[in-house]
């Protein structure tokens, strides 16, 4: 009998064998116990790693060479418009926008809420296995951190999606790094997108197929002070995207119990804070991050749309049953239920797809 058809059932078996642990903190986790520190005496915070030196390694030169492609990855970033140059947009107009195509603030008229919805490195995209250009030598992506805890978790519905922001106090952030980044990326939120039925939901297509639901966790330059400074820098903030999909032998088990938390921000605008007792870390929302991925340079899919994003989207999904499904679907926006909360895909353009 195949006990494993594919690897992301291990990192399942891998999340239910460390939330039977969980009581026990970590055995079955390495690194986890010594970096659960809550005595501030103890713990050094290093939160603030744009002041480290440490926080920029060089470029290998080695690396991120594809080899099916001759020329060495685009320098897009150059094409880019000074983001740094426009000042940031309104809360206000930010919040008004809509995924109804019918509405008049619906996505093919979100460049009139912000002028850089209308750029050229826009996503979500489509992504294609066969059409990417396959990096070769790569460096590891790495995510450091991703049994750490935080102090709380802050839910939100901020009328779009339903958004988990990490509090950290005296531990230290995750740090993405490797791949196609060239610094530290820290850790900032996680967020979601989903369907109203499970044929639709996620933001980018890979290879025709939209997925039920996808997960956005944004990362900021730790060459940066916080997000809000990093996300006009073109090298500001890193997305990892990963979709999921449908389990299909059972429809009512609870296989990532944080969408537990969700019936607590059913209206828009509301907010819960998970204390400490009740927070988890990265690694229980998306496991080990071993999976191939593609990376290609665009936007953030809301308003104002900022080209400052390297995305790195995996190739792997996660599951996720319907009765999950549901939770996010009983939220609501200010229009009625908040569902079909995904951008339409956005032109390519110039842009190349790496597939590492
Ligand atoms: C992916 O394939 C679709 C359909 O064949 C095509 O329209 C699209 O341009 C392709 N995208 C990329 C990134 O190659
Ligand atoms: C799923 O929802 C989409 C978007 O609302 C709709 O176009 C599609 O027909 C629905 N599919 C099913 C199977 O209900």
């Amino acid at each position: 009998m195949q006990l494993f058809k594919w690897p992301g059932q291990l990192v399942l078996l891998n999340i239910l064998m460390f939330m039977s642990w969980r009581s026990c903190r970590g055995l079955n986790v390495p690194d986890y116990s010594s970096r659960y520190q809550r005595d501030p005496k103890t713990v050094i915070s290093t939160n603030d790693a744009g002041r480290n030196p440490d926080f920029y390694f060089p470029a290998d030169p080695e690396a991120d060479l594809a080899e099916s492609a001759p020329e060495e990855p685009p320098l897009l970033r150059q094409k880019y418009r000074p983001a740094t140059s426009t000042p940031s947009p309104r809360p206000s107009a930010a919040a008004a926008f809509s995924y109804n195509p019918k509405d008049k603030n619906g996505p093919s008229n979100w460049n009139r809420i912000d002028a850089r919805c209308g750029g050229r490195y826009q996503s979500p995209i489509l992504l294609n296995t066969s059409s990417a250009l396959v990096v070769n030598r790569k460096r590891p992506l790495r995510l450091a951190g991703i049994t750490n805890l935080p102090d709380s978790i802050r839910l939100q519905n901020d009328g779009h999606s339903a958004k988990f922001t990490y509090n950290w106090r005296n531990v230290e952030r995750p740090v993405l790094s490797g791949g196609p980044l060239k610094t530290k990326y820290v850790f900032e939120q996680f967020h979601f997108h989903w369907g109203s039925n499970s044929s639709v939901g996620s933001e980018h297509v890979l290879d025709q197929q939209r997925y039920p639901l996808e997960i956005h966790l944004v990362f900021y330059n730790g060459l940066y002070g916080s997000f809000q400074e990093a996300s006009n820098q073109v090298d500001g903030i890193a997305v990892v995207g990963l979709f999921y999909e449908i389990y299909k032998h059972s429809a009512n088990e609870q296989l990532n119990t944080w969408t537990f938390f969700l019936y607590n921000v059913v209206q828009p605008n509301s907010e819960y804070t998970i204390s400490f007792i009740d927070t988890f870390p990265l690694y229980e929302v998306i496991g080990d991050i071993e999976w191939p991925y593609f990376s290609y340079e665009g936007s953030l899919t809301t308003p104002p749309c900022l080209e400052t994003v390297t995305w790195i989207v995996a190739t792997k999904p996660l599951l996720v049953t319907e009765k999950e499904m549901n939770q996010f679907r009983r939220l609501r926006s200010a229009t009625g239920l908040m569902v079909n909360n995904y951008r339409p895909v956005q032109k390519l353009n110039n842009r190349r797809v790496f597939l590492y």
